[in-house]
């Protein structure tokens, strides 16, 4: 790589200006940009396969509705960011063939199952929770089209995490039974949500280069701490309890100390063996192959078109 060139775009990210898709980058920038983005575009549409999963029961007109939404805008989000990866010189067809062979990762959090109503509740307060404090930073990511992205993503992510304390709130302000599901549900959330930031900063291995090109605004276990300070609160005004015994305030630091995240766990689910593993990629594909009829129309329409256009 000519390194004048690659100087003037270090002086670029280091001036927080933003890298466009016609600007030159490094291979490795394209690389890791790549790598991120189909991994977030993949987790927003195998995300929507949980809370579908409730949408015929959800208890009432009023949470269908809301659910619909919230499931349509995760939908929404995956497309968005499949653009933007495309930016960078990948195909669709491409990314997707590597999700659906198992090759690309997605959020380690939607290979957990939903097992009850209160499980929606606990997805929209902790899962769009974290994802949105990892992706607050990301507006200012340094590649333009994924920063922009993430504006519209924030936004909505905000309705989720609210409409998800909410469903929290009337459950544990419900029956005894009501409370106990709500906190069953925040009993089985909470490590999973945990993970979602990634491994600890020291086993990090994209951390560093991806702080240097800020891709990366703020390090997995900084983000993963501003949650804890975050939620613990939120669960004490539910009146539940986190379930990690050594949650305990930290005067000096002005943060919670809380304990170990099962990392064995953590890299088995990142390996593919989480519990619902199987049952997420199988309807991908299946979703797919069900779809073949309309890129097939599509491809018809397009082919007569062309042939209109040539007569
Ligand atoms: N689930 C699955 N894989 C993970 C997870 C996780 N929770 N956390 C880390 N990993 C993977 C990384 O992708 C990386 O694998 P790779 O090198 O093969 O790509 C490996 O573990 C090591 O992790 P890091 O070196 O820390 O990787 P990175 O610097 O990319 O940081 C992070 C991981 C924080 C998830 C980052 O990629 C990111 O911010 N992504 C965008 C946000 C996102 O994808 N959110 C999805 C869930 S939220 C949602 O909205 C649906």
């Amino acid at each position: 790589e000519d390194p004048e060139l690659l100087a003037a775009f270090e002086a670029r990210v280091a001036a927080d200006d933003f890298i466009e898709p016609k600007d030159w980058m490094p291979d490795a920038y394209r690389k890791t940009l790549v790598r991120q983005i189909s991994q977030h575009a993949h987790s927003e549409i195998v995300g929507m396969l949980p809370e579908g999963n409730w949408l015929t029961r959800a208890p009432s007109l009023r949470r269908k509705a809301v659910l619909l939404a919230k499931v349509q805008d995760e939908g929404g989000h995956g497309l968005y960011l499949y653009c933007a990866a495309e930016t960078l010189g990948t195909s669709r067809e491409d990314m997707i063939d590597a999700l659906h062979s198992g090759k690309a990762k997605y959020s380690t959090i939607f290979n957990y199952p939903t097992l009850t109503w209160a499980d929606i509740g606990a997805i929209g307060w902790l899962v769009d929770g974290a994802a949105i404090m990892n992706q607050v930073p990301l507006q200012r990511t340094s590649y333009g089209p994924y920063a922009r992205a993430m504006v519209k993503v924030c936004k909505e992510e905000s309705f989720h995490q609210r409409q998800g304390y909410e469903i929290m709130m009337a459950m544990a302000n419900g029956t005894p039974e009501q409370k106990a599901m709500a906190q069953d549900a925040l009993n089985r959330w909470w490590w999973p949500s945990l993970m979602m930031f990634g491994p600890p900063d020291a086993n990090s291995p994209n951390s560093a280069q991806s702080f240097r090109w800020r891709i990366k605004r703020d390090s997995n276990d900084d983000l993963r701490q501003k949650f804890v300070d975050i939620t613990v609160p939120q669960a004490d005004y539910l009146g539940l309890t986190v379930p990690d015994p050594a949650v305990t305030w930290n005067e000096v630091k002005g943060g919670y100390d809380f304990g170990e995240v099962d990392w064995e766990e953590f890299y088995a689910v990142v390996r593919g063996e989480g519990p619902t593993a199987k049952e997420r990629l199988k309807a991908r594909r299946e979703a797919w192959d069900n779809g073949a009829w309309v890129r097939e129309a599509a491809d018809a329409h397009e082919a007569k078109r062309r042939a209109r256009l040539a007569a």
